[in-house]
């Protein structure tokens, strides 16, 4: 009866009832909020690692990930609108496929945030070494301080990237002592992101030299089953860069009218990214060239001791595959310096809000998973001054920032990749079988062609896993069998469902949840919000 666990559906919507969240936000929030949540390291940084596995294939890699995260999305505005509730993909899972499934899910979504907050953490540290030290004081920071030992594939001379491990501790302190982002900071980080790409979209297309594009897939389209190279193996790692676009779905309940805006929402925000990647993809390798190095007809790894070594000699320096601030690097090769740094300031100012919201989507999930009994209840401990579920977010940060200061960016954005895909199989799979058993429950928003879109869903995210590197591929069943064994160990045992407990926790989850970073209206300096009635 291992699979006879499901929560019932009822019992999830009773909470999110119970909790009437204010309906505020409109499609153009969303979409904000889900720019917010996307843009990131994936496009600043993980440029480079793209390239150098697919050569200018990687205007084409950012297609295939994007056009897998859109038909990913119609499923998660369908389950979205219809189980509005916190915990995403590993809630829905649990009302639909089971406890163990859903074990599974949350434990895959560890991946996805938590790695994803480290993989952002070391993206933000490039920029911080060289544009705000380097360029702007003229400070070197030693090889040894940032970046992660060379046996890890991070630079030759690293040890540990302490800007990296340093940002992720100062979000998690602003985390726990209950700081949120309000929608108006939001906006204005997105304005700069924009902005920052749109100039950089303006300044290199009109000085592209269409010689840099040839040959156009220099790894070819398919590199091979967990090679990681070609451009497939490029989607599966720059799928990062639309990583987030998820947590709009947590927003449903705080939606006006959700059956048409939170679709709006996630489908615009994707595609809003994907044709700002395309276009600032073909602008880095259409002015300075963006061929993957090859050794003897090998195709150097991302990420790999041998690429690091190859990039420390002369001839390689100014290579964008080697850059760890690509889109930076690339103005100030064809001339403008002071943009250049300028989109690094950018880059600098507007990362720490995607780490914010990653974890805080990680110390959520964790909050849930453990008011359902399937983690120890210290996790969702609340502070009694701060209102934050403090343990599990300090945990969560010294976890994170410990990733962060030893692994390089591609190794950590593969891994959470992997996560990613899984949750968003899984959410596919939902969706249809929901359809299949309760095909008359009412739904805000219905995927269009689902017998169509599910199956691509389902088939489009094993596609990509498959392309990982192999090393990110075996993380993720390593990952997934200390989870099950955690799982038995603990939460098969504590289970709140298993233990007869379904009752809808709702006040107390309310008085703490804090607000999503990044939606929420009211000034972070007001009190915290209560319960109605409280
Ligand atoms: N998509 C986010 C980024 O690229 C996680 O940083």
């Amino acid at each position: 009866m291992i699979f006879g666990r499901v929560k019932p559906l009822d019992a999830i919507l009773a909470t999110a009832e119970k909790k009437a969240l204010h309906r505020s936000l409109g499609p153009i929030q969303l979409i904000l909020f889900g720019v917010g949540c996307i843009i990131g390291t994936g496009i600043f940084v993980l440029t480079s690692a793209g390239a150098q596995k697919a050569g200018p294939g990687l205007m084409l890699a950012f297609l295939i990930a994007g056009a897998v995260c859109v038909v990913a999305a119609l499923c998660y505005a369908e389950i979205s609108a219809m189980i509005p509730v916190a915990g995403s993909a590993y809630t829905y899972t649990y009302s639909v496929m089971g406890e163990l499934l859903a074990w599974t899910v949350g434990w895959a979504l560890i991946l996805e945030y938590a790695i994803s907050a480290a993989a952002v953490s070391v993206g933000w540290s490039g920029y911080f070494s060289g544009t705000i030290l380097q360029e702007t004081f003229g400070v070197a920071l030693p090889d040894w301080l940032r970046a992660g030992p060379l046996a890890l594939g991070g630079a030759p001379g690293g040890l540990i990237n302490l800007p990296a491990a340093i940002i992720a501790l100062l979000i998690t302190w602003l985390l726990m002592i209950g700081t949120t982002e309000s929608a108006r900071v939001n906006a204005v980080l997105v304005a700069i992101k924009i902005t920052a790409l749109t100039a950089f979209i303006a300044l290199t297309l009109p000085a592209i030299d269409a010689e840099h594009f040839n040959p156009f897939l220099p790894a070819g389209v398919f590199g091979g089953w967990g090679s990681g190279i070609g451009a497939v193996g490029a989607a599966a790692t720059i799928f990062f860069a639309y990583v987030g676009f998820d947590a709009v779905s947590t927003a449903a309940e705080e939606t006006r009218n959700p059956q048409r805006n939170v679709p709006i929402g996630l489908i615009g925000s994707l595609v809003i990214c994907t044709v700002f990647y395309i276009l600032v993809a073909a602008g880095a390798i259409g002015t300075i060239g963006g061929q993957p190095i090859i050794v003897n007809g090998v195709v150097l790894d991302a990420g790999s001791a041998e690429l690091a070594r190859q990039c420390a000699l002369p001839e390689y320096r100014d290579a964008l595959v080697c850059s760890n601030e690509a889109l930076a690097h690339v103005l100030r090769q064809i001339g403008f310096s002071a943009i250049g740094n300028a989109l690094g300031i950018a880059a600098f100012l507007a990362l720490p809000s995607v780490i914010l919201i990653l974890l805080f989507g990680q110390t959520r999930i964790f909050f849930v998973m453990s008011r359902d009994g399937l983690l120890p209840d210290v996790l969702s401990k609340v502070h009694p001054k701060w209102k934050t579920p403090y343990i599990v977010t300090a945990l969560t940060g010294i976890a994170v920032a410990a990733g962060a200061a030893f692994f390089p960016v591609g190794q950590l954005a593969n891994i959470a990749n992997s996560g990613a895909l899984y949750a968003f199989l899984m959410v596919a799979v939902a969706v249809m079988l929901m359809r299949r058993r309760d095909p008359d429950r009412p739904r805000k928003f219905r995927v269009p062609a689902l017998w169509l879109v599910g199956p691509l869903t389902v088939g489009g995210c094993l596609f990509l896993f498959l392309n990982l590197p192999t090393e990110a591929m075996l993380v993720f069943p390593a990952w997934g069998a200390i989870g099950l064994v955690v799982y038995f160990l603990y939460g098969y045992r504590k289970s709140h469902l298993g233990r007869g407990l379904v009752e809808v926790h709702e006040p107390e989850i309310h008085d703490i949840e804090p607000p999503i970073p990044g939606v929420d209206e009211r000034d972070p300096l007001d009190p915290p919000r209560h319960p109605p009635g409280l």
